[in-house]
């Protein structure tokens, strides 16, 4: 039987992914950018089971029905359809990211998964490739492949892969405020914004103008620039997904606290940059000179952490047993 184990982190977006044009194939509306970290891993086993008639899915020690194991019955069909197999599978997960953390926790799941479910049900793909599958998982998986800056290209199947971007050294500091589930996925929240905000079509054509300059950034070192737009696009994702038919609103008072926060010590001269997923925690974009001080200041807030660009995803082991 064979058995393999793999390691993803997760990354946190500076240009947003919010809308899918093919849902399916998990193709977005525009390209993305982000930063994978160092911190909070998640780790899968997957272990091919013949005498098994359904997949099982077992996180941090307990069996998941419903969703949860609907989307990783749905992902390994998707790797079974590649490998010309319809062995079912046992997967197990452990993640690290505390659940109350406010980090994505799909991004490094579905990353580890595809690692983890190509190597058992032996298909040999190249970090392009390995990607591509992540993507079909969850949208940011696509980005979780790959060390540190990473863009995702909108593209068509074959196109749409993330790869490594050179840039300027950075932190983030994590700024937990929220310990309740967010109220609407991102999934389900992403639909309704395209479906209903009147904004959405200028969301579209801003993003793939925003990362562009960004990219530019990245190639010129640019972290004030960089950090700018990251700002500037969190604030963007947020009011069209606020203008939504009925409204969504991820941001507490208090992350908008963090943000003004973040805003006064930038006057002060520091070099920080608030950003936020579908959720109230604040992630700031900072440099290693000011990420301790950062963290220090908005401690009062919630709990900080500063969080170092981190590898793509690894695969750990692979064994082929009788
Ligand atoms: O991969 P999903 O479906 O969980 O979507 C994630 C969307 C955001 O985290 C809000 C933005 C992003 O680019 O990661």
């Amino acid at each position: 039987m064979a058995e393999a184990s793999a390691r993803a982190h997760p990354n946190i977006a500076l240009v947003k992914y919010w809308g899918k044009r093919d849902a399916d194939l998990v193709l977005p509306v525009a390209g993305s950018l982000s930063l994978t970290l160092d911190e909070f891993p998640t780790t899968t086993t997957v272990r091919l089971d013949p005498a098994a008639a359904a997949d099982s899915f077992t996180l941090g020690g307990v069996a998941q029905q419903g969703t949860q194991l609907s989307r990783v019955t749905e992902f390994l069909d998707v790797v079974r359809e590649l490998a010309d197999s319809d062995v079912r599978a046992a997967v197990t997960s452990i993640s690290e990211i505390p659940t109350d953390a406010g980090l994505a926790s799909s991004a490094a799941g579905f990353a580890a998964l595809a690692a983890a479910a190509a190597a058992a049900y032996g298909l040999d793909l190249d970090q392009r490739a390995l990607s591509r599958l992540a993507r079909r998982g969850s949208g940011s998986a696509t980005r979780s492949v790959i060390p540190g800056l990473a863009v995702w290209h909108a593209g068509d199947d074959e196109g749409s892969f993330a790869e490594a971007v050179d840039g300027p050294e950075l932190r983030m500091v994590t700024v937990t405020l929220s310990r309740t589930p967010k109220a609407v996925s991102s999934r389900e929240a992403m639909v309704r914004t395209a479906r209903t905000s009147p904004f959405f079509p200028a969301w579209v054509t801003s993003t793939e103008e925003t990362l562009q300059e960004a990219l530019e950034a990245c190639a010129q070192g640019d972290v004030d620039r960089l950090g700018h737009l990251t700002e500037l696009h969190a604030h963007r994702m947020h009011a069209v997904i606020e203008s939504c038919d009925p409204p969504i609103r991820y941001l507490s008072p208090t992350s908008l606290e963090v943000f003004d926060e973040v805003a006064r010590m930038r006057e002060a001269g520091r070099r920080c940059y608030a950003t936020a997923d579908a959720g109230a925690n604040v992630v700031v974009l900072t440099t290693p000179e000011d990420a301790e001080h950062v963290a220090a200041e908005l401690s009062v807030h919630g709990e900080t952490r500063v969080v170092r660009p981190g590898p793509g995803v690894e695969l750990i082991s692979r064994t082929e047993s009788a």
